[in-house]
Parts: structure tokens; C-alpha cells; sequence
């Protein structure tokens, strides 16, 4: 994609999921829960932490349309993370559910859920490294029995470095590649949801740049992208929906220009 970096992002609202219960009311600044009780993928007031320790995360809501990117962002250990792998089922939700186009899937493994068309990228080991890049994205139709040859030609065309580098060890590509490779295998599943936890770590700002654009390309295709950004400021001007999160708790929640525009946002969260 050339765009160029002002017309970039998911703006283009004719792409926007038309389905009525999934317009979100922004509350800026409130630290109120959006209305998105209807949303294609919400984790709806969850409260839980690992295990039988305390608690990590307090009504949190996070929640994803088709054809929207929603970002969350806040700072180290704010349990970003940990409300990612809530929604996708690596923790118990004491209160508050998951659900999926309108299913309650809050007590599903993670496997169903992938089963139920969820795609989840995990912050750390989100490849095999000592496997080829081919034999990721196997791995990752690992649950689908008929032909995936079509998926995966779609994901080198997304991905054209990948299709170069199919034979080589997923372990040998720059930090870029791998997140590549990453996505790649999210997508061999055909995901209804696609969910990535700081896919632009560690990379170079031309790179992210780069992955940003590919992933704006994917939700365009309507599959929904919820992901967390270290890179905030950049992660929210392609975001339709943010979500800031401290301690744990919804703190700032609007689309991505109104958290831009948030003073309070901007200060605290934004570098001014
Ligand atoms: N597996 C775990 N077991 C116990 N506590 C954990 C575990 N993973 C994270 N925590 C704790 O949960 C809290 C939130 O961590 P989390 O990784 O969700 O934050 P984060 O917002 O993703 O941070 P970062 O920006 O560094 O990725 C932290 O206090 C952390 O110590
Ligand atoms: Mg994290």
C-alpha cells in the first residue's frame, strides 16, 4: 500500500461493519465502558488474574467489529497482555464474559475458541524457530482438513518475503519476518477475529510502518483486528477503536483520533 501516512488507517467508514449494536458511543476521558455490548468479539467486564492470585484485571472491556482495527494500549504491565489471553481463554475470568458473535464463549479452552474462528498472535514464542517458514503456516491450519494451498499463496501475497523465505528456519529472519510469519500462521486458520499482542515489537519504525500497512490491509478484508501497541501514538492513527488501560481497568476509551485529541491521553500516555 503507498498511501500516504495521513491517509492511512481504517477511515474509510464504507468498510465499516453495518451491524447496529456495533457502533461504539465514545466516552473519552470517563474511563465509562463503551456500548459495545454487541460487538463481534467482546471481553465484557472481566475481572480475574492467574491463577489463585490476586486479581490483574478489574471490569475490563475490550471489544472488536468487523472491518475495524481496536487498539489497546497503557503502560508496562498495565494487563494488557493478560486481557488478551482472557478474551482468547489462557486465564479464569472471575466475572464479567467473552463473547463471540453473540455465543457467551467465556468457558471454552483455548482450542475451542480457535475452533470458533479465533486467531491469537502471543507477545513472546509466537513461532516455531527451528521449523521452516512453510511448516509454521502448517502448523498454523493445524486444524483445518482441506486444502489450505489457497490460504497460504494468499499469505505469501500478503507477505512476499515470506514466500522467498519458505524453506529457510523461521528462527534465521529478522524480528520484521518472524511477526510476518507470526500473523501469517494466525491467518492459515481463516479467523473470523484476528488478535495480536505487540505485533511491531522490537522492530524498526520503517518496518512497523510496514506491518501496519499490512495490517490495515487485512482488516480491510472485514476480519476484525484487536491488537496491543507499545507503539501508542502510531497505533492509534490507524485505530477505529483505543482502549487505554492502567492497572488493569478501562482508563480512557474512544476512537483513535478522539484519544489522540485527549489532553489527558496525550499527557499521560502520549508524551504530551
Ligand atoms: N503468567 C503470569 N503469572 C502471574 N502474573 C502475571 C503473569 N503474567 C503477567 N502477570 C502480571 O500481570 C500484570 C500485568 O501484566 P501484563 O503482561 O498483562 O502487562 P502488559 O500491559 O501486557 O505489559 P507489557 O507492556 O510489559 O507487555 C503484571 O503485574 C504481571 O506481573
Ligand atoms: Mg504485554
Amino acid at each position: 500500500m503507498s498511501d500516504t501516512y495521513s491517509d492511512r488507517g481504517n477511515k474509510d467508514r464504507s468498510i465499516a461493519n453495518p451491524r447496529p449494536g456495533g457502533t461504539m458511543t465514545p466516552s473519552p476521558g470517563t474511563g465509562k465502558p463503551v456500548h459495545s455490548g454487541n460487538a463481534f468479539l467482546i471481553g465484557d467486564t472481566m475481572t480475574g488474574g492467574y491463577g489463585k492470585g490476586p486479581d490483574i484485571l478489574h471490569d475490563c472491556t475490550i471489544a472488536v467489529d468487523p472491518g475495524e482495527i481496536a487498539v489497546i494500549v497503557g503502560p508496562n504491565g498495565a494487563g494488557k497482555s493478560t486481557a488478551m489471553k482472557a478474551v482468547f481463554g489462557m486465564l479464569d475470568v472471575r466475572s464479567g464474559s467473552v463473547r463471540l458473535d453473540g455465543e457467551d464463549i467465556t468457558a471454552l479452552s483455548p482450542q475451542d475458541r480457535v475452533r470458533k474462528g479465533m486467531a491469537f498472535v502471543p507477545q513472546t514464542s509466537n513461532i516455531f524457530t527451528s521449523m521452516t517458514v512453510e511448516e509454521n503456516l502448517e502448523m498454523g491450519a493445524f486444524i483445518r482438513e482441506d486444502d489450505i494451498r489457497g490460504t497460504m499463496e494468499q499469505v505469501y501475497e500478503l507477505f512476499p518475503i515470506l514466500k522467498d523465505k519458505r524453506r529457510q528456519p523461521a528462527g534465521e529472519l529478522s524480528g520484521g519476518q518472524r511477526q510476518q510469519v507470526a500473523v501469517g500462521r494466525a491467518l492459515m486458520t481463516q479467523p473470523k477475529v484476528l488478535m495480536l499482542d505487540e505485533p511491531t515489537a522490537g522492530v524498526s519504525p520503517i518496518v512497523m510502518d510496514e506491518l501496519f500497512d499490512r495490517i490495515i490491509e487485512v482488516a480491510r478484508t472485514g476480519l476484525p483486528v484487536l491488537m496491543v501497541e507499545q507503539n501508542a501514538r502510531q497505533a492509534l492513527e490507524i485505530a477505529d477503536k483505543g482502549y487505554v488501560l492502567v492497572q488493569g481497568a478501562n482508563a480512557h476509551t474512544g476512537t483513535g483520533k478522539d484519544l489522540l485529541a485527549d489532553p489527558e491521553v496525550r499527557r499521560s500516555f502520549l508524551g504530551g
